[in-house]
This record gives structure tokens, sequence and C-alpha cells, in this order.
């Protein structure tokens, strides 16, 4: 101890040697000002040797330039723009096959060559070397202290139930069929409840509430009213929180608050996924415990809370972006009217609650509606892989855990494989519903592709098929942006409507 203290005195006597005054002259706070700036300049140091390493690391085999991409600053790397704007600045590079980006100094590859989407898809959306990221897909490091937190704080001796069950995506999809009556009206219902509402704003949130309602308890079968409320508003704060933080991971110095509010709202997230744990413990063997499969405690609990929230933050968000579209397109509502209305009558049904599989299958112009409104807003901002080793992707040697994205937002925007790609044309899908004017399925990707993609785009695709069917037959809906104020071209990182609760208006017809 004492030796400690005698040689921070003597760091200290050392660097008062160096400062450029009389000994007396400088004060406490001076040289520690001199000391942080030291450590700074330091830091920048060693961020710009790491990235210019990186970039040299990177290079394609046979060019000595480096891979494109916006010059990174030192220490905060390319965070600025790419959270002001994520996908204004990715589409400076679009054309570019593969550009490269620093978040701080951890650098990562962004891929938009549809050949090399085609040979990755089997590599990095798929399984083989490349692999998601931990914790929920993200890298987020507050989500893995609260998940440790929690880890700590669960409940002991809980018996884990190593049940038999169908894990197979096809199970949901059985499922999905075998529940479509009660999907419509869970969907009825968040339509109507969005009508009854007062104003634009309490319309959104109830949207929210209802379908998160809604795919609780299809795919759990949990019921909880408090859960939902305090889901609808974790999903989309902490959401959009948590998606900054994946580009830029500074926020955790300057934003105290929003610190304190993010970490409640993940360990009430957790609560939530733990409530729903043991509530499927009670219940006999359904789907989902076939999904979640035999993990520890903790796997099953991020297996949960993964489905929650990819199933609680896309489909609202898809709705809102549907309602949008299909106001600004009357000629679209004729149509999905007609299309619904040849139905009923070629099968003498009433109504579209007596729909099953086989007539929802059949509207196929809603179809693509539904695909081109997901082409347009895909909800999902990155699909985030890290290479297990060394690989060569388009002639770019990718060392060992580099982080490498697909971005669906900027696929889907990419002028050398859409016709028009700005504008809202469901009809491109009517000749390929997989993939529609594109040349191939590897550059229409809203659910992903290969071993990983979404478990439950068929429960999606159903309701949001539902929605624009029920609100284009039974409701007149504005969404009237004053002027200048519209959705711009490069929607927010979240993609989220801005000032949808605004100008958002549904009345009956
Ligand atoms: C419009 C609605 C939806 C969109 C656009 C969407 C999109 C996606 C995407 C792109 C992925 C792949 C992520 C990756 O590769 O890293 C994914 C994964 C997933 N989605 Fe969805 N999703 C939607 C709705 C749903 C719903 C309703 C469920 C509920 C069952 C769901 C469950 C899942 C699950 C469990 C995964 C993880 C699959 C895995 O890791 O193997 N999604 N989703």
């Amino acid at each position: 101890m004492v030796e400690m203290q005698e040689g921070f005195v003597n760091l200290w006597k050392t660097i008062q040697d160096y400062v450029p005054y009389e000994k007396n002259n400088v004060s406490w706070w001076t040289s520690c000002s001199m000391i942080v700036t030291g450590g700074l300049v330091m830091y920048a140091a060693k961020s710009i040797l790491q990235m210019y390493w990186t970039r040299k690391s990177l290079r394609p085999l046979q060019d000595s330039q480096n891979l494109p991409g916006p010059s990174p600053l030192p220490i905060v790397g390319n965070c600025i723009p790419l959270s002001s704007n994520l996908y204004k600045t990715l589409y400076q590079y679009v054309d570019q096959p593969i550009s490269l980006y620093f978040i701080a100094s951890t650098p990562f590859v962004v891929v938009t060559e549809e050949a090399a989407v085609r040979f990755l898809c089997r590599k990095v959306l798929g399984s083989g070397i490349y692999q998601k990221p931990k914790y929920f897909g993200y890298r987020s490091s507050t989500i893995r202290y609260s998940v440790e937190l929690n880890q700590k704080l669960a409940l002991t001796n809980e018996q884990m139930r190593q049940q038999e069950a169908d894990s197979s995506r096809k199970a949901l999809k059985v499922m999905i069929d075998s529940k479509v009556s009660e999907i419509v009206n869970g969907m009825i219902d968040a339509v109507e409840a969005v009508v009854q509402s007062a104003n634009g704003k309490e319309q959104v949130e109830r949207m929210r509430q209802k379908l998160i309602e809604l795919n609780l308890n299809v795919l759990f079968g949990y019921k909880s009213v408090k859960d939902v409320r305090s889901l609808s508003y974790i999903i989309f704060e902490a959401g959009k929180e948590f998606i900054l933080r994946t580009v830029n991971p500074f926020r955790i110095w300057w934003r105290w608050v929003a610190n304190l509010r993010f970490v409640q709202n993940v360990l009430s997230l957790i609560a939530i996924g733990r409530r729903v744990c043991q509530y499927m413990d009670s219940q006999p063997c359904t789907w989902v415990h076939g999904w979640v499969g035999k993990v520890g405690r903790i796997g099953k609990l991020g297996k949960v809370v993964g489905l929650i929230m990819a199933s609680s933050q896309t489909v609202p968000t898809t709705c809102l972006w549907l309602l949008f579209l299909l106001s600004k397109h009357p000629q679209v509502i004729e149509k999905i009217r007609e299309e619904t209305f040849r139905i009923l009558h070629s099968t003498h049904k009433q109504s579209i609650e007596e729909f099953t599989v086989v007539e929802w299958n059949e509207l196929s112009y809603v179809d693509c509606v539904v695909k081109e409104c997901l082409r347009l807003y895909p909800p999902f901002p990155l699909l985030q892989r890290e290479s297990e080793m060394d690989d060569i992707l388009q002639d770019v040697k990718i060392p060992a855990r580099t982080p490498v994205y697909v971005v669906p937002w900027l696929l889907h925007h990419h002028p050398k494989y859409w016709k028009q790609p700005e504008d809202f044309l469901p009809e491109r899908f009517i000749s390929n519903a997989s993939h529609g004017d594109a040349p191939s399925d590897f550059v229409y990707i809203p659910f992903g592709r290969g071993s990983r993609m979404c478990a439950g785009y068929h429960l999606a695709l159903l309701e949001l098929k539902i929605c624009a069917v029920y609100v284009c037959q039974r409701y007149d809906w504005k969404c009237s942006f004053p002027q200048g104020n519209e959705p711009a071209m490069f929607p927010n990182i979240s993609m989220t409507p801005d000032n949808m609760e605004m100008y958002f208006t549904l009345r009956r017809e």
C-alpha cells in the first residue's frame, strides 16, 4: 500500500516536471485536464491506427484501394452519420458490392451485390461459418449486463421442463392455420379499437397494444392487460434506443436519463419474459415449447423475449405503413375491394370473418400489396452476422469476427434491381410472388433468408392481409400530412412513421 502511494507521488512529480510552467503556478485542474487531453489524444491515435490497419486488411485481394465507405473520424468512427441517418449514409454506397463502416473503431461491412448476397445467403444468413452475434442478435452491452443481472436475480430451483415437442417452423404454420378465425377476430378487434380512439396518437397506441395482445395470445396463449400496456411502451421506446445504440454505443456516455430508462425498460421486458416462461411451464406442450427447445433457463428466457420482440415490433409498424400507403393510392383500395368481393361471391360467404386459410391464400392481389409495403418499409433494419473464421467475400478477405451486415431496406431500394424503386407498385409482384420484378429472391428479404429466416412470416403476412382487407372493406381513412411533412425517402432507423400519430384518421364509410 505504502509502495503504491509512493508510486503515485513519484508519478505526480514526474508529470509536474513535464508541464511547461513553473511548478508552483500549475493548478491541480490544469494538470488533470492535461492528463485527460493526453489520454484522449493517445486513444484517438490508437483508434486511427486501428482503423488504418483494418482498412488495409479489408482491401480486395487484387486491389490496393480501400473498400468504399465514409471516412471515419478518430474515436467515433462513422457513428455520427450512421445514427443521425442510417439509411441515407448506407445509400450513398448502394452501388458498391461491399462497403466498410466503423462503429467506434469496430468495423462492419455491408453487402449489396445480388450475386454476393446469393452466395452469402448460405454462409451469412444461413448457419455455416457466419453466426448471429450473441444476445438477441444485437451487440448491446446494456442488454448483456441486464440479462446477467437478471440471471443472478432469477428464481432458484426452477425445474426446467424437458418436453418433447415439434420444433420445426412447419409446426408454427400448422398452428396458425388452425387459429385463423382467432387471428381474424383479433385483427378486427385491433382495427375497431383504432376507430374508436379519440385522436391519431391514441389510434397508433391502440393499434400497437391490440397487435401485441393478439400475438401474445396466438403464440403463447398468454393474456395480461397490464403486460400488454407495458410491452407496447417498452417495445417502441426501448426498441428505438436499442437499435440506435447498435450504431452508436457512445450514447451511453451522454444520455444519462435515457440510460436509466433503457435499463429499466430492458429489465421490465425480461420480467415480462419470465412471467411468460412461467405461464408456458404451467401449460400443456404447444408449438412454442418446441420452438424454445431444450435449452437452459437463460436460453429459454432469451428465446421467449426474442419471440415477443420479433412479433411485437414489426407487425404494428408495418400495419401503419400499409394504411399510409393505401390512403395515398385509392386505386389499390378499389382493387382490394374487388378481389375480396370476388372471393366472397365465389365462395358464397357473407363476410371475411368466415374466410378459412384457403380463401386468405386466394387473395393474391392483397398479397402483392402487403409484399410491396414490406419492400418499401421493411421493419427489420439490419441482419447482423459475424464470421467465425477468416473468409473471402467478393474477393475481399474478411477476418474472423468481422461483423457482416445485410440491410433489407438498401437491397429493396437498389436502383439496379427494381424498376422505379421508390414507387408503390403492388403489380410488380403479380408475375413473381417471391421477388416481384427484381432479378432474384436474394434482393427481396423483408423476412431475411436462409436457415435463420423469420419464423413467423406466415403469421405476419396473414395479419397484414387481414388488416388491409378489413380496413378497405369497412372504412375510409386518411393520412393527410401537411405539405413538406410527408415521410421522407429515408425513414428513421426504427422505421416508425415519424408524424403518423398526428395525421392518421380512420372513419366508418
Ligand atoms: C412484418 C413482420 C415481420 C418482419 C418483417 C420480420 C422480419 C424478420 C427478419 C428479417 C428476421 C431475420 C433476422 C436475422 O436474420 O437476423 C426475423 C427473425 C425472426 N422472426 Fe420475424 N418478422 C416479422 C414478424 C414476425 C412475427 C409475427 C413473429 C412471430 C412468430 C416473428 C418471429 C421471428 C423469429 C422467432 C425470428 C428469429 C428466427 C431465428 O433466429 O431463427 N417475426 N424476422
